[in-house]
């Protein structure tokens, strides 16, 4: 049973967060069951890019990215080597450690926008 890691689950400075997961679930899976602030703006339906990932260990355990991931991959910020859509990355065997951008918290705080109230009652 593969091991996915948020380095920063809930934004800049949050606690990493390592959980089990099935093979074969997505990283955006994985998220939504753990509460990880991954944006998915078009619900998983390789439309949006606001899952936008990077993959900063286990890369190469997923499955090759395919044309219309690159397609849609085209439409985000700051895409590295390491870039993923976390809807359409699926876990194998190998451990997997992600860095949420902010790009994509910025879409799950926009998604979510009682939890933007309360990070910004509490920012000093
Ligand atoms: S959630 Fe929209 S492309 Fe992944």
């Amino acid at each position: 049973m593969p091991k996915l890691t948020f380095k920063n689950p809930y934004g800049p400075g949050s606690a990493a967060l390592t959980v089990s997961c099935a093979r074969g679930a997505s990283i955006l899976d994985v998220a939504e069951e753990h509460g990880a602030r991954v944006g998915h703006a078009c619900g998983g339906n390789l439309a949006c890019s606001t899952c936008h990932v990077w993959v900063t260990a286990g890369l190469d355990s997923l499955p090759e990215v395919a044309d219309k991931e690159n397609d849609i991959m085209d439409k985000a910020f700051d895409v590295r080597a390491e870039s993923r859509l976390a809807c359409q990355a699926a876990l194998g065997e190998a451990d997997v450690e992600v860095e949420i951008t902010e790009e994509s918290l910025k879409a799950w705080l926009d998604e979510n926008p009682d939890e933007r109230k309360k990070l910004r009652s509490t920012a000093p």
